[in-house]
């Protein structure tokens, strides 16, 4: 690019390091010439199970009309959350998955780069991504063994602090905050700096916080859910935010006129009423979890214990075994972006999934050895 184009650029375009997702399966299949139900994909959290049948029927009843543009409100999938969730429907926001949220935040709340954003060392990645995008300063604040340190995170707040980030559980860490310690953060941090808590993996959490509650009273509360993980619909893009009724107006204000597509919005609203496939879903995470768990402790591998869909593991070089994984068709997440180069992240997939991962992750492991020892 020419000098005189890049001086247009936005500078903090200039500067910013593109998120980094899990390995698409078509881009492994083109690369290593499989065919691409020969490929597992343990990267990104997605549900193993696929999308519920009721989400599938919803989708094909749908699909010849989609010359019309959705309803940019999503009026139906609000009125099914309100009454899902116990909120009103003027206390939700709808987003083209819950990074659309973070994003939407950023817009209403970070106003000069003197506005600073404060979250946990190794949070999830968007938050920072979206801090750099908006040129506005972040702190990472130092963690506790993998567990956000909500006494440190009160501490760092100054004057300048808009927006404080705090997955529960968090990714890629998989740890949860004990619910009384949230509660008691969230009463102290003052009124005028926004807390959005990042729910992406809530649903896999057996006492989850009564977070709602909160935002029913503080108008400082921003709650992130998603259909991406649980509700098997990552591909479609949906997710929500639930805030006060002012905060709602001005997320809503800021996002644009149909950022969420129809087939999304139904099938969401399908995907609520299938208790099945969440039991289903989390029948399979917590068998395979202890499954992993197992394994890695057989290996003699460290791992942190999760409260999510995925557990991260510490193998010694992420990228190897990420790559000698790769070889043999499976998609597992090195963790070198998160400044955690020797782990990687594996979702919990079928046991199937896990069986294949299973019999070829110690042969890399060993291919690991080997080269180290020469
Ligand atoms: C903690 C967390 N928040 C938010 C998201 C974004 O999810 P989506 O945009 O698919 O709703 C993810 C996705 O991995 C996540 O891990």
């Amino acid at each position: 690019m020419t000098n005189k184009i890049l001086s247009q650029i936005n500078p903090s375009l200039q500067k910013l390091v593109p998120y980094e997702p899990g390995k698409p399966i078509e881009e492994l299949a083109r690369e290593y010439g499989f065919s691409p139900s020969q490929i597992i994909k343990l990267a990104s959290n997605e549900n193993p199970l696929g999308p519920s049948p009721l989400a599938l029927n919803a989708l094909t009843k749908y699909l010849r009309q989609i010359h019309l543009y959705p309803d940019g409100n999503g009026y139906y999938l609000k009125k099914a959350l309100a009454s899902h969730l116990d909120i009103g429907v003027e206390n939700i926001v709808i987003g083209n998955g819950s990074n659309e949220i973070i994003e939407l935040l950023f817009h209403v709340f970070a106003m000069s780069d003197e506005d600073e954003v404060l979250f946990s060392k190794y949070a999830f990645a968007v938050y920072k991504l979206m801090a750099e995008l908006f040129g506005v300063r972040f702190k990472e604040v130092e963690d506790c063994a993998f567990n956000h340190d909500l006494k440190a995170i009160l501490n760092a707040i100054s004057p300048k602090t808009k927006l404080i980030f705090i997955a529960n559980p968090n990714n890629p860490t998989g740890t949860r905050v004990p619910n009384e310690e949230l509660y008691e953060f969230l009463d102290k941090v003052p009124g005028e700096v926004v807390v959005a808590l990042d729910e992406a993996y809530i649903d896999f959490v057996a006492d989850p916080p009564q977070t709602l509650s909160f935002v029913k009273q503080k108008e400082n509360i921003v709650i992130l859910r998603t259909f991406s993980k649980m509700y098997g619909l990552a591909g479609l893009r949906i997710g929500y935010g639930v805030a006060s009724k002012s905060v709602c107006c001005f997320l809503e204000r800021a996002r644009q006129p149909f950022n969420t597509n129809s087939l999304a919005q139904l099938a969401a609203r399908a995907s609520l009423e299938d208790n099945q496939h969440k039991l289903s879903t989390l029948k399979i995470t917590e068998e395979g979890k202890k499954r992993l768990e197992e394994a890695f402790c057989q290996l003699g591998l460290r791992f942190i214990p999760s409260s999510a869909n995925f557990i991260l593991v510490h193998v010694g070089d992420g990228d190897f075994i990420f790559h000698e994984l790769l070889k043999k068709g499976i998609i597992i997440r090195p963790m070198k972006s998160y400044g955690l180069a020797e782990w990687i992240r594996i979702t919990i997939g079928t046991a199937d999934q896990l069986s294949r991962l299973l019999e070829e992750l110690p042969m890399a492991l060993y291919s690991l050895k080997n080269i180290k020892s020469k």
